[in-house]
């Protein structure tokens, strides 16, 4: 299949076009590089697949640039890009309005004329709000400006669906960690204040649970959609055990071999106490498990960060 990933210098982006690749299918990848965080660490990600002879790579923004021969010949669109942070989204309003809503809308106008067969929207857990356990039929209540605007996203999808006919499936990630981890993240953020011997801050009482999902968990469901999920529906897609946050800051000093020294501060506006994704409909429809167990993929996470400084100290000779 040729399959267009957007926001594909990202996170979880950057891993799909891998696992896409892999899979033997021609990938064409679009990211704006948002400096939501810096340029170089995406073309970091870009690069393990940046010569693949079946990969194109397109630096365009959804919300101004011309999609349609992107889009030509394209069976399949996933959509993972997004102002994804939830805190910035209080100070930065217009431009989650402009990549999560209106960049959708051009995808899926660009889309509908280029007659794709499959889209799969990535949504969050952030639409249910600060206590997202359950399955999906838990009320959507989002507390924070991210949260809402991948709602209305949603919404937006949605009504596609209903009158276009478009083969559109949502699917909720729930907190997604691993290599690559956006550096804004509390595992990303907590392994180099670690690393480097400083405090970390934690917000709230340590005691907030998440239902962590690991980026290859995470790969493997979005690919499970595209090929199985059903059209019009709603999945969501979380990690197999629910951890607490002071627990993964054991497990991060752990494989550090570090004593975390932690500054305590007010839980932030917005901020999730519990996350537990119930994810049986996902099993159900396309045999989405989650394999990794957050202990592990903390220690491969770790991995990651400690070949970064490996490589950046290589590279200063
Ligand atoms: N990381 C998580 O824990 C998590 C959890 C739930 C949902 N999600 C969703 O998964 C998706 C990927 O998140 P991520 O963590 O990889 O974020 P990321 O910021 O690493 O990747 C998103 C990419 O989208 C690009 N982008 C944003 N706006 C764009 C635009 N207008 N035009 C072109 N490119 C644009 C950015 O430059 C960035 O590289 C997002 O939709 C996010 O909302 C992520």
């Amino acid at each position: 299949m040729r399959i267009v990933v957007t926001g594909a210098a990202g996170f979880i982006g950057s891993h799909l076009c891998e696992a896409l690749l892999a899979e033997g299918h021609e990938v064409v990848g679009i990211d704006a590089f948002i400096d939501y965080y810096p340029k170089p660490m995406k073309l970091r990600n870009l690069a393990a697949v940046a010569e693949h002879p079946r990969y194109r790579f397109h630096e365009v923004d959804l919300r101004d640039g011309d999609l349609d021969p992107l889009l030509e010949g394209a069976d399949a669109v996933i959509n993972e890009a997004a102002m994804a942070g939830l805190m910035r989204s209080w100070s930065d309003l217009g431009a989650y309005v402009g990549c999560n809503l209106l960049a959708l809308g051009r995808l899926l106008e660009a889309s509908r004329r280029a007659g794709v067969g499959r889209f799969i929207q990535a949504s969050t857990s952030s639409v249910y709000g600060a206590g997202a356990v359950g399955d999906e039929q838990l009320a959507t209540r989002p507390v924070s400006p991210y949260g809402v605007t991948k709602l209305a996203a949603e919404n937006l999808l949605m009504a596609h669906v209903a009158t276009n006919d478009l083969p559109a499936v949502i699917l909720r990630y729930f907190s997604i960690y691993g290599p690559r981890q956006r550096p804004d993240m509390a595992y990303h953020i907590f392994t180099e204040a670690m690393l480097d011997g400083r405090p970390i801050v934690v917000y709230g009482d340590g005691r907030q649970t998440r239902s962590n999902t690991y980026v290859a968990d995470c790969v493997a469901g979005t690919m499970l959609a595209l090929a199985r999920g059903e059209a019009g529906e709603t999945y969501n897609i979380g990690g197999g055990r629910v951890i607490e946050l002071n627990r993964a800051i054991d497990v991060i000093a752990e494989a550090i071999g570090a004593r975390p020294v932690i500054e305590q501060r007010d839980p932030r506006p917005g901020d999730q106490r519990h996350t537990e994704a119930d994810t049986a409909k996902a099993e159900r429809a396309f045999g989405y498990r989650p394999a990794v167990e957050p202990a592990d993929g903390l220690v491969r996470q770790v991995e990651w960060h400690r070949s970064l400084r490996e490589s950046r100290s290589t590279a200063r000779g």
